[in-house]
């Protein structure tokens, strides 16, 4: 045993000698800066992420690279110093017995002994207060503040503000985790070394396939019937002229009842589709329904049917449609609109919408010159133009400043680029192309003349085109001054 002892205390003493330089030191740190993160992250690791997937980042990237790091440098500096010595010939022929009288051992030792408690002190520190940190929403809104103000600002206004942005952009089981924490690391490295896109691009080509997160929640074969969706229109005159657009939508079930979810999500159906990047110009759709064998390919006037490849398309899913389900972003006129109905900017005020618009879409160079010029520009069109209203309506222009600064706020970012109108929205036709990229522009490839169909009963009934009392809500009971969109 004591021989043994002693052979490896030979074979060691000269690795001693060898790695007092500062390459092998620097090593010495990385590892045990390494080993102090992987004990603390253990409880993480071991629990398997649930609640705190972007941990991840820090074991998957950070971890593996500071202790291979370090476990590289170690033997490097010492390969090098023996190099350096032999060269001059100081390399010793024997070295001392490794016991506590070997000077170079207890200063190797005291170095790894100081370095493991500053490391498991700060490593600790940082660690609890980092894991706290990392707490969901919170890390991946608000970390990179300025690059994901955009999505975070709209989030919060949205039907989904409860809703974690890991629920859609990573969802359930492992794989999509990691492949998600790979681009994640990613994004991190991006964000410090200020490399990354502005406006960050749509669509998100590596987001899971919609139906495997959205359908968590929603269940397309309890989607049934219609839905009455009415919209609020105030034009630019001087008292605001409200009126209202009311359709019956199509909401239907992916259960086979058709209807809007029915014809594109529905039991057998398989809608793929080639497009440009931006997914707003469709070439080519080919719709197969497995359940009664239909299978129909269309495409637009400058396609020939012949080059495509439907396996090459992708599969149309939630997204295609609702490519905004939180991150909603409004155009000006449709923003005035819902600020206007739900009282956040009084219809009262005289002209509120036409100058509210004009400011709106002037040019800032920041969120907070235009929180300054907006109000400032409102509160000066009254002043000249309707002093009495400023006598007598003091608090509604204050409430009128505020809610047009927060239209503002929501949808313009000038530091990201995100302008009105920069995130096209799917669900629709009147500002973007939405249903219409496909719905009236492309033709069966064998018929020129029959299209997917644009008939505009096909989505909706129109039951009232902008009127101002309109005859179908005072038979339901919902005529009133503003009535809830729904
Ligand atoms: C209800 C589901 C959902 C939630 C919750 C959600 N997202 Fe998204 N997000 C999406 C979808 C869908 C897209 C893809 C849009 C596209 O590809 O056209 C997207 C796109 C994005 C983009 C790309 C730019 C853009 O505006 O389209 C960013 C950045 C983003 N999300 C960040 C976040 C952050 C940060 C959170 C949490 C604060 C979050 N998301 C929460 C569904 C969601
Ligand atoms: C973790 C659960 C969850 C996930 C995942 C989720 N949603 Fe939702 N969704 C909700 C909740 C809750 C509401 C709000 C219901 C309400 O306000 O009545 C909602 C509302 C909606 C609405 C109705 C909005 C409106 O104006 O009435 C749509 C459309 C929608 N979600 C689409 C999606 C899409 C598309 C995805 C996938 C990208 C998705 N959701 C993912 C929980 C979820
Ligand atoms: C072809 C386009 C399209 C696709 C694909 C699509 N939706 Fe919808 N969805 C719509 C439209 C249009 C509405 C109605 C919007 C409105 O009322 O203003 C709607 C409404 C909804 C609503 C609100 C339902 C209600 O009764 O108020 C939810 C939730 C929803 N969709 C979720 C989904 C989910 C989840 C998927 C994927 C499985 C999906 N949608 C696929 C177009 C689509
Ligand atoms: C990627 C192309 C594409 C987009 C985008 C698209 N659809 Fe469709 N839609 C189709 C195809 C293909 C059919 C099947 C046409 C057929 O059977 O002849 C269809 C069928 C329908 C039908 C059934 C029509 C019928 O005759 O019964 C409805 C309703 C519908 N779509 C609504 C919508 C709505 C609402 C939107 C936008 C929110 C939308 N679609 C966007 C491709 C698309
Ligand atoms: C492929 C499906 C589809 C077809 C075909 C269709 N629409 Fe629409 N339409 C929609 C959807 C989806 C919306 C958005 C509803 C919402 O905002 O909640 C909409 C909204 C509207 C609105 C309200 C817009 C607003 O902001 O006030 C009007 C008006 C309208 N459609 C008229 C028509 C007319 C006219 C036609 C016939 C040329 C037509 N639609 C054909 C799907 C369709």
């Amino acid at each position: 045993m004591a021989n043994q002892a002693n052979g490896w205390r030979k074979w060691l003493s000269p690795y001693v000698h060898l790695s007092g330089n500062w390459i092998s030191l620097v090593g010495v740190v990385l590892v045990t800066t390494g080993a102090v993160l992987w004990i603390t992250l253990l409880p993480i690791i071991l629990r398997g992420f649930t609640d705190n997937p972007y941990a991840g980042i820090l074991t998957f990237m950070g971890l593996p690279t500071i202790i291979f790091g370090g476990l590289i440098l170690i033997p490097v500096g010492i390969s090098l110093r023996s190099r350096r010595e032999r060269n001059k010939g100081i390399y010793p022929s024997t070295f001392p017995p490794l016991d506590f009288k070997n000077a170079e051992l207890r200063r190797l030792l005291f170095f790894v002994g100081v370095t493991t408690v500053v490391n498991l002190i700060i490593g600790a520190q940082l660690l609890y207060s980092g894991v706290n940190y990392m707490d969901s929403v919170t890390f991946c809104g608000q970390t990179c503040h300025t690059v994901m103000q955009p999505e975070y600002v709209a989030y919060e206004h949205s039907p989904h503000a409860r809703v974690a942005c890991v629920e859609c952009h990573i969802g359930p089981g492992a794989s999509w985790f990691v492949r998600s924490k790979l681009s994640g690391s990613y994004q991190v490295f991006a964000t410090i070394f200020n490399v990354y896109p502005r406006p960050i691009p749509v669509p998100v080509t590596n987001l899971r396939p919609a139906r495997q997160t959205c359908e968590q929640c929603h269940w397309p074969a309890r989607f049934e019937g219609n839905r009455l969706v009415i919209i609020p229109h105030y034009a630019d005159d001087e008292t605001n002229s409200l009126t209202k657009t009311v359709l019956l939508m199509h909401i239907g079930g992916g259960n086979g009842q058709g209807g809007i979810h029915g014809a594109h999500v529905g039991p057998g159906i398989t809608i793929r589709y080639g497009s440009d990047p931006t997914r707003q110009k469709m070439n080519w759709v080919e719709y197969s329904n497995a359940e009664t064998g239909k299978k129909a390919l269309f495409v637009n006037d400058k396609t020939d049917p012949k080059t495509v490849n439907p396996a090459s398309g992708r599969v149309m899913d939630c997204i295609d449609c609702h490519n905004q389900p939180t991150h909603i972003f409004h155009l000006p006129g449709d923003a005035m609109d819902e600020a206007m109905a739900n009282g956040s900017i009084p219809a009262s005020l005289p002209y509120v919408k036409k100058e509210g618009l004009v400011l709106l879409q002037e040019k800032y160079s920041s969120r907070e010159e235009a929180a300054k010029k907006i109000s400032a520009g409102l509160i000066a069109f009254y002043t000249q133009k309707y002093p009495q209203v400023i006598a007598q309506q003091r608090a509604d222009v204050s409430r009128a400043v505020k809610g047009l600064v927060a239209v503002y706020q929501q949808n313009v970012f000038p530091k990201m680029n995100v302008n009105w109108g920069t995130y096209p929205n799917n669900l629709g036709h009147m500002n973007f192309p939405g249903c219409f990229r496909c719905h009236g522009a492309l033709h069966a490839a064998n018929d020129p003349n029959k299209m997917v169909p644009q008939d505009c009963n096909v989505c909706h009934n129109l039951l009232s085109m902008g009127e101002a009392n309109p005859k179908i809500l005072t038979d339901l009971g919902l005529a009133g001054p503003s009535t809830p969109s729904q």
